[in-house]
């Protein structure tokens, strides 16, 4: 969908007043819908009139802007299939563009496998903002929502079109369109580099794997020292030889590359936006099934930094890849290092699908600002704690680690596991719960949400 300003409210169909105060619209509205509406300002957030022209919705203006997303959910699903345009006027710009927002968010669609495509197509193509907004905020949110629906694009797709080499080819493109770096290592130079966890996911698999680096260098980058962004690339994950059961719990796992798309969508707004922050963003990638040559439950891996892993179960896979990926980000002496995955199901059980789940050690402003960025965006993400003693859990008796911790807080022995391989602050995001839903959910949609961009875009904007 299109986003417009416009400085004219002139022979407008659709209309959405947010404001705080029904008398400013007194001379806006006719004397029969103005007595309408008053009699309801005081219990309704949100009320609607459809006239023979269209619509017109009045919104009341609040400091909780997630209430303005939701309720532009709440207009975007009656005007969906009926109007081509809408527009929405106010003078509070942090409620209008939250209505962007949640509007261009709820607007998304995942239609290529349908033969009907076109039929199923939502009729609304334009928004038009009207009031206390200019061109560039409307820009910014443009983009980034472009890149949260690349993100829930990518995650959306099978592992039948989405593999590791289609996943590197995807930030390619974008790295051309948008203006960085991408490097893509293919199999031979990721064997040279005896990047042994990756390797060993991937022993299973038909396909061979990517490690894609990508760099974000703007001249006026504020930070010497890059922030660096690893994200989990699991194309597909069956559990391998640990197989997962089939229902529910592989149906969902083409979207365990979530993290994967988190970071790279977050580059592309940083660029697209041009923030002044020098970013890498790191992707292993590979699927991870059972094979005659899959690796095995007992084996013992030599990761890319030496330390020996004795694989306990290979369906704790992603933290296999991250560890090569977070030991790899330690030749660049980042001032901090942050990964997404989806990395367990502990994660998932522990607090569900309204919050990503971080821990790590990095210093605790970097986290309050990492979960007021939650709030602002309400993307949003709660902190955990990462005390030493579950490090315990993850020491094997042949080999310097294991990769599987005991019954319980698995989250969290998992964030311990990839603490090992980084030397510079680290924060880990389990974005296991938020990254795909199985049942609609507002703005976010059903299926890949996008979870972690609007997070890290603004932490990183912040910072
Ligand atoms: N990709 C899964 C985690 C996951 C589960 C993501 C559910 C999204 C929804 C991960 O690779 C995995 O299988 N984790 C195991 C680890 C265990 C074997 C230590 C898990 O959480 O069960
Ligand atoms: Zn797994
Ligand atoms: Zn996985």
């Amino acid at each position: 969908m299109k986003l417009t300003i416009t400085k004219s409210l002139n022979k407008v169909k659709n209309l959405i007043f947010l404001t705080d105060k029904i008398t400013n619209l007194k001379d806006q509205l006719s004397q029969q819908n103005y007595t309408y509406f008053k009699k309801l300002w005081k219990d309704e957030d949100m009320q609607f009139v459809k006239g023979a022209e269209g619509y017109i919705f009045i919104v009341k203006t609040t400091k909780d802007v997630d209430k303005i997303r939701k309720e532009a959910f709440s207009i975007h699903d009656i005007l969906k299939k009926h109007y081509k345009e809408v527009t929405v006027t106010g003078d509070n710009t942090a409620n209008l563009l939250a209505f962007a927002e949640g509007f261009l968010l709820s607007d998304y669609q995942f239609l290529k496998y349908f033969k009907d495509a076109d039929k199923k197509r939502n009729i609304l193509k334009k928004l038009t903002l009207h009031g206390a907004i200019t061109q560039k905020e409307v820009t910014e949110l443009q983009n980034l929502i472009d890149t949260v629906y690349w993100a829930r694009d990518m995650v959306n797709e099978p592992v039948s079109f989405m593999d590791a080499p289609q996943l590197a080819a995807e930030i390619v493109a974008k790295g051309k369109a948008s203006n960085y770096k991408v490097e893509v290592l293919e199999k031979g130079k990721i064997e040279s580099l005896k990047m042994g966890g990756l390797l060993a996911v991937n022993k299973g698999s038909e396909v061979p794997p990517t490690f894609t680096i990508i760099e974000y260098k703007p001249k006026n980058a504020k930070n010497k020292k890059p922030i660096i962004l690893v994200g989990k690339g699991v194309v597909y994950d069956t559990g391998g030889l640990s197989l997962k059961p089939t229902a529910h719990s592989m149906d969902l796992m083409k979207s365990d590359m979530g993290g994967a798309a988190t970071m790279s969508a977050t580059i592309d707004a940083l660029a697209k936006n041009k923030v002044p922050v020098h970013v890498i963003g790191l992707i292993p990638a590979t699927d991870n099934r059972p094979g005659k040559t899959a690796y095995a439950p007992g084996d013992v891996i030599t990761m890319f930094d030496g330390t020996t892993v004795e694989v306990l179960n290979t369906d704790a896979e992603g933290r296999m890849i991250l560890a090569d990926a977070l030991a790899y980000a330690n030749k660049y002496e980042p001032e901090l290092v942050i990964d997404a995955a989806t990395l367990t199901g502990a994660a998932v059980r522990a607090l569900g699908t309204k919050t990503s789940i971080s821990m790590g050690n990095a210093k605790d402003a970097y986290f309050r600002k990492l979960y007021e960025a939650g709030q602002k965006t309400h993307d949003r993400v709660f902190r955990f704690p990462f005390w030493d003693e579950w490090k315990e859990e993850i020491k094997s008796d042949i080999a310097d680690l294991k990769n599987l911790g005991g019954a319980n807080a698995g989250m969290i022995t998992a964030g311990k596991f990839l603490e090992h391989f980084v030397n510079y602050p680290y924060i880990h995001i389990d974005i296991a719960g938020p990254a795909f839903l199985e049942a609609p959910d507002s703005y976010n949609g059903k299926g890949g949400t996008g979870a972690g961009v609007r997070l890290l875009y603004q932490f990183l904007k912040d910072l």
